[in-house]
């Protein structure tokens, strides 16, 4: 019984520690404004002299209420996130933010945050939401996923593969997302398996995806679009 609290509780305190390591380290001061001209190479960015630092360091003029263009875009989205490299203040405080439009029937396609967890509002229209688990031993690979309404709130957890659909032909869809790093960094699955230079060889690809190399070759030869930085 004592053992299995023991171990119980080293467990606990093993996943606590993994979870402080996969995010953003905290702040040792009140900020730590990003000096992009500082020749030296931290996580992250050195710290500008904090007398030299103002209320500009930690704002952004209004660009979040402007609707961005879907037209253009294959798979009909178009995100504008804010993050360290808009707003150096962001520097070391973990946490970023993006809007995101969907045009109908647009989509944002399966992606990750290498480093974020997200957590989504929809401002106008509905989106079909989701995330995947990764391969693990209970719940392998298993959709979690929801239709969201105006005022909704959605979390896909770090990591994790998801996306957003807009499933109205009519009507364009906004979504403001926050995200727990100052640099989420984004993976779009199609583009990083399909679209990589030079591209992954496709006698990988056709075993890893059980299909012939002639379904890899024309994969490979689509335009892979990234609508995400
Ligand atoms: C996103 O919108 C901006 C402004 O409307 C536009 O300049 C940009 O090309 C769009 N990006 C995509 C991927 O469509």
């Amino acid at each position: 019984m004592a053992s299995t609290s023991i171990l119980l509780l080293a467990t606990l305190l093993a996943l606590a520690s993994w979870q402080s390591i996969a995010s953003d380290p905290s702040p040792l001061q009140d900020f730590c404004v990003a000096d992009k001209h500082s020749p030296v190479l931290v996580n992250g960015f050195a710290c500008k002299d904090p007398m030299a630092v103002n209320a500009d360091d930690f704002f952004k003029a209004a660009m979040l209420d402007k609707p961005r263009d879907t037209e253009k875009s294959k798979v009909g989205s178009n995100v504008t996130l804010i993050n360290v490299m808009q707003i150096p203040g962001l520097n070391t405080l973990g946490i970023s933010i993006a809007r995101i439009d969907y045009a109908p029937l647009g989509e944002n396609p399966p992606h990750t945050h290498p480093r974020a967890t997200e957590i989504l509002t929809v401002l106008e229209g509905t989106l079909y939401v989701g995330f995947v688990t990764s391969n693990q031993a209970n719940r392998a690979n298993q959709l979690f996923s929801k239709v969201l309404n105006k005022g909704d709130v959605f979390v896909f957890p770090e990591g994790l593969i998801h996306f957003q659909f807009n499933p109205n032909p009519h009507l364009p869809a906004v979504a403001i997302a926050a995200l727990s790093s100052q640099n989420p960094g984004a993976i779009t699955i199609a583009n990083a398996v399909f679209g990589s230079k030079p591209m992954i060889s496709d006698d990988v690809l056709a075993k890893a995806f059980q299909v012939e190399k002639g379904t890899i070759d024309w994969l490979q030869a689509q335009f892979w679009e990234n609508n995400h930085y």
